[in-house]
């Protein structure tokens, strides 16, 4: 990609640039926020809604990882520079002041909500100059910025409700995130040599400010939250949404279960995917190999061809195609054979339909370029590629031994795993009788895993070992 994606301009790429990196730290303070009172709200559907919002926002700081990564590799070191001071901030606020937290979530999700509006209404002048690598990113950022713009503000709602301080956050938040954006854009021109050039910064102010300029934009709709009775629905733009969806997915489902294809392709074409479907794994291949599809659904156990000759074949034959895969209940093996393989992501049968069309947008999302490979438990996923872990959107920080023990642990769902075996397969060590390691290495592992969360994973089994699985 390259070093100007926007444009080919360095003012307007390094505001994009400012603002993804400002991202991951502050979802993950919004997660916070929001999640700390989970337990106050009784609506179960808003509840449901906070865990979709939790999921979406953990996902993003995720994506905008990366990109502060290459960044970073760039050479604009100083990003974790404001990322260590902006998180030094927010955790002072989530720890001391979760009510302003609160507060300041919803400012900045109504923020994040008309930007992305700003966005998607005038993809032309926003999203189509922006390297192609790039747009899906944004685009997806933007909708579910736009899907769930309200949760913060409906749990403030329940919670607090207080107008004084929503507004007193918002006008913190803006000068905060003005001051923010600006000082990171300076830095990272200033780093390229460009930040004594007037017309650069010229430009850069009519981008931003002038008359169809990002901020400009979005006056009006900013304002609105300054009124009482605001609500981020009220300006009603889940058209939006729906566009993302409607009419441009094309996605391929094998299975040869009549009831399953039946009840798919019922769902999957109400929210407007256009879909075919193969019965058996010889027809499956040959479609997939021979169209042009966004997505595939693959079923294990067919007809002629299983899962895996089509996923292997179709990875040989050069296509990148995303592939969900339906496993089975219990076969942890499946999935990670299925992930070697190159699927992009497994769903356990049977399933709900709602997970699914979250694990749809998950893998398209990502797009067939950056795939991951992850793994699943409850709501935690660890991903082996980039060796990351997350746990209720947020990212736990682990040491490489820690990880491969987590790994193990996640691989061996539900089996009873004993401290030799533990010692042999993640320290590839014969400890005869001091298997204390293995128990100093779980309590560390439990104590960032399991401790902050309600339910936990990681279990004793007295006499015997450790067991991995969701209780
Ligand atoms: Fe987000
Ligand atoms: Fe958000």
């Amino acid at each position: 990609m390259p070093r100007y994606w926007f444009d080919n301009h360095p003012f307007k790429t390094h505001y994009f640039n400012a603002l993804s990196s400002i991202f991951p730290v502050g979802e993950r303070f919004f997660v916070r926020s929001v999640r700390y009172y989970l337990g106050e709200i009784t609506n179960a559907s808003l509840r449901n809604k906070v865990k979709d919002f939790v999921r979406q926002e953990g996902h993003h700081s995720i994506e905008h990882d990366a990109h502060i990564k290459l960044l970073l590799e760039q050479g604009y070191v100083r990003v974790r520079f404001y990322e260590r001071c902006d998180k030094a901030i927010l955790d002072y606020l989530n720890r001391h002041f979760p009510r302003f937290s609160l507060a300041a979530t919803v400012a900045l999700e109504h923020f994040t909500a008309i930007m992305s509006n700003e966005l998607m209404s005038h993809q032309k002048r926003w999203i189509d100059p922006m390297h192609e690598d790039m747009r899906r990113l944004w685009r997806w950022h933007c909708v579910e910025e736009i899907e769930h713009k309200a949760v913060a503000y409906d749990v403030y709602q329940e919670v607090c409700g207080s107008y004084g301080l929503r507004i007193s956050a918002m006008v913190l938040e803006t000068v905060g995130l003005l001051l923010d954006s600006l000082l990171r854009t300076a830095y990272f021109l200033w780093k390229d040599g460009l930040f004594w050039r007037p017309r650069i910064w010229w430009q850069g102010i009519g981008f931003v400010w002038g008359r169809q300029g990002a901020m400009r934009s979005v006056l009006r709709d900013y304002f609105r939250f300054y009124r009482r009775d605001f609500h981020p629905w009220k300006h009603n733009n889940y058209h939006l949404v729906e566009e993302l969806w409607g009419g441009q997915m094309h996605i391929l489902i094998v299975e040869d279960d009549l009831k399953t294809v039946a009840y798919l392709r019922k769902g999957l074409s109400e929210q407007g995917y256009t879909v075919d479907v193969a019965e058996d794994g010889e027809e499956g291949l040959h479609l997939a190999l021979s169209g042009d599809y966004d997505l595939l659904i693959l079923d294990i156990m067919l007809p002629r061809r299983d899962g895996w000759s089509v996923l292997a074949n179709l990875r040989r034959g050069g296509r990148q195609t995303p592939v969900l895969m339906l496993t089975a209940r219990d076969a942890v093996a499946e999935r990670v054979r299925g992930l070697e393989l190159g699927a992009d992501d497994y769903l356990i049968k049977p399933f709900a339909f709602s997970e699914l069309l979250a694990r749809i947008r998950t893998v398209l999302r990502r797009g067939s370029e950056t795939r991951l490979e992850t793994l699943r438990i409850a709501d935690l996923e660890l991903d082996l590629r980039r060796q990351q872990v997350v746990r209720a959107g947020e990212r736990l920080i682990l040491t490489p031994q820690e990880f491969r023990l987590l790994s193990y642990f996640i691989q061996h769902v539900g089996e009873v795993l004993s401290r030799t075996l533990l010692a042999e397969q993640v320290w590839g060590m014969n400890f005869d009788s001091d298997t204390n390691i293995v128990d100093v290495a779980v309590r560390r592992l439990r104590r960032k895993v399991d401790s902050q969360f309600d339910s936990k994973l990681i279990h004793t089994v007295r006499g015997m070992g450790y067991v991995f699985e969701e209780h």
